[in-house]
C-alpha cells in the first residue's frame, strides 16, 4: 500500500479549489475537507446570533461565545455528500448564500477564530489521507504537507463560474455583485494580518483560467503521483 499524505490546496475564492480537491480525494480514496465551510459556519453563527450591528462584528461578544460554536462534518446519506453541521444542525445550504459570503471576512481575520479552526483542521489531518482546501493550508495548517498546490484564475473567470453555480442552485444573484464580492474577498484574504493568502514556497501554482477541469486534474495528479512515488521509494 502506498504512503498516505496530506494535500494542501490554497488559492483565491471561487477558483475551483474544491472541485479539484474532491476529484483528488475520490481518486486517491482520501477525505476531502473544506476549511472555508468552517469560516462560513462561524459567519452564519454571528449573523443568527445578532452579533453584527451596522455591518460591524461585535468581536468581544463573539470571543465570549467561541466555546459555544461546534462545527463538524457529516455524511448525508440522501445525497452521498459531506455536509457542514453548526451546533448539530445541517447548515450546508445557508453557508453558501450571498449573505454569509458578504459577512465571512468579518470573522476570518479574527486571530482567535483562526486559532480555533486551525486546531480543528489539524486534528482532522492527523491520520493523513486528507485533501484540504483554503487559504492558509500549506502555510499554517499543514506546513509539512507533502503536496501543496496554489490555484489562481482571473477574477472575471471566477465570477462567471460562481454566478453559474449559484444560479444552478436556484440562488437569485446578479453577476456584478458576484464579481464585486470576489474582488473584495481577494483583497481581504491577501491583505489581512492573520494568516493571509500567500503562496507557500514549495507550492506548485496552477492557473486554471484557460484550462479544462480535466487538464487541471491531470496536472495536479501528476504532482501527487510524483511525490507519492518518492514517498514509497524512501520507506
Ligand atoms: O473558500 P471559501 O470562499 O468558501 O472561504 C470562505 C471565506 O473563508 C473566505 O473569504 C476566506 C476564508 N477562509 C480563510 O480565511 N481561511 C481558510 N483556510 C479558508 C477560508
Amino acid at each position: 500500500m502506498s504512503a498516505r499524505i496530506n494535500i494542501a490546496i490554497d488559492g483565491f475564492s471561487s477558483c475551483g479549489k474544491s472541485t479539484l480537491a474532491k476529484q483528488l480525494a475520490r481518486h486517491l480514496g482520501y477525505t476531502y475537507i473544506d476549511s472555508g465551510a468552517m469560516y462560513r459556519a462561524v459567519a452564519l453563527y454571528v449573523l443568527q446570533e445578532g452579533l453584527v450591528k451596522d455591518g460591524k462584528l461585535m468581536k468581544d461578544a463573539l470571543l465570549d461565545r467561541l466555546d459555544d460554536i461546534h462545527i463538524r462534518f457529516a455524511h448525508d446519506p440522501d445525497t452521498g455528500r459531506s455536509v457542514t453541521l453548526l451546533n448539530g444542525r445541517n447548515v450546508e445550504k445557508e453557508i453558501r448564500g450571498m449573505d454569509v459570503s458578504r459577512h465571512v471576512t468579518l470573522v476570518s481575520p479574527v486571530p482567535e477564530v483562526r486559532a480555533k479552526l486551525v486546531k480543528l483542521q489539524q486534528a482532522l489531518g492527523e491520520e493523513k489521507g486528507v485533501v484540504m482546501d483554503g487559504r492558509d493550508i500549506g502555510t499554517v495548517v499543514f506546513p509539512q504537507a507533502a503536496v501543496k498546490l496554489y490555484m489562481t484564475a482571473r477574477p472575471e473567470v471566477r465570477a462567471r463560474r460562481r454566478y453559474d453555480e449559484l444560479k444552478s442552485k436556484g440562488v437569485e444573484v446578479d453577476y456584478a455583485s458576484v464579481l464585486d464580492n470576489i474582488e473584495r474577498r481577494d483583497e481581504d484574504d491577501t491583505k489581512r494580518a492573520a494568516d493571509p493568502l500567500i503562496k507557500a514556497p514549495t507550492a506548485v501554482e496552477i492557473d486554471n483560467s484557460d484550462i479544462s477541469q480535466e487538464e487541471q486534474f491531470r496536472l495536479a495528479l501528476a504532482v501527487v503521483e510524483r511525490v507519492l512515488g518518492k514517498e514509497v521509494a524512501s520507506r
